[in-house]
């Protein structure tokens, strides 16, 4: 079955999802690099992906890691998954929606209400229920980000929106509670 659930990858090699750690940070940098150089991204100093490390899950297959992807949160209200890169020999296999249904679980759990991306892959998000907005209807990601960004005047990348469902979300359990710390 193929379809945004399923990921293809070579024989027995399963990929985990984990959140990123530091050493993970050289070759993060690499893959945003490669993609920012033919402007499908923006570029990410290290030292801002160290600030921002807590934000990245990673995918790794056999050891390495083959996908990257962050969720930044701007306000109560609305987050971004940011710096998504799969690396070129895991394109296409379904390692992209996987993690972006990571990070849409995660914006979930935390509360968020919704969730955009900036991309000129919009048919990649529509396919994970994603919709296009004006980017004027996102001012949050405007005045944070786009500003400081050196194509603002003429960016030609698609907002697109997803509107996380919190009934769908788990609630909270007696799992979720504080240890008793009762002494
Ligand atoms: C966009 C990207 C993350 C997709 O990851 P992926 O693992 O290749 O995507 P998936 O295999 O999960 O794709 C699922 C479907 O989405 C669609 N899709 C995937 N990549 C696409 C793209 N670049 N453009 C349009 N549609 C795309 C296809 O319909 C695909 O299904 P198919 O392979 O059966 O045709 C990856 O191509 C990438 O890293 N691109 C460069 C960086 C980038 O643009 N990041 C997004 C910015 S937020």
């Amino acid at each position: 079955m193929s379809g945004p659930d399923s990921v293809r990858t070579q024989s027995a090699s399963v990929p985990t999802i984990r959140p990123a750690a530091i050493g993970d940070v050289p070759y993060m940098h690499e893959l945003i690099e490669s993609h920012s150089r033919v402007g499908n991204l923006l570029p990410r100093p290290m030292s801002e992906l160290y600030r921002h490390l807590r934000d990245f899950f990673v995918i790794e297959i056999d050891g390495k890691v083959a996908a990257i992807g962050a969720l930044e949160i701007f306000t109560e209200d609305l987050g971004e998954v940011r710096s998504l890169v799969v690396a070129e020999r895991y394109g296409r296999k379904g390692l992209g929606s996987l993690l972006v249904r990571r990070i849409i679980g995660e914006a979930g759990r935390i509360g968020l209400r919704r969730l955009m991306a900036l991309t000129y892959a919009p048919a990649f998000f529509h396919r994970l229920g994603f919709r296009t907005v004006p980017i004027d209807t996102l001012p949050e990601k405007v005045w944070n980000v786009c500003l400081k960004c050196y194509k603002y005047q003429n960016c030609d990348e698609t907002a697109v929106v997803l509107q996380l469902e919190h009934h769908n979300m788990p609630s909270r359990g007696a799992q979720d509670e504080p240890d008793n710390l009762a002494t």
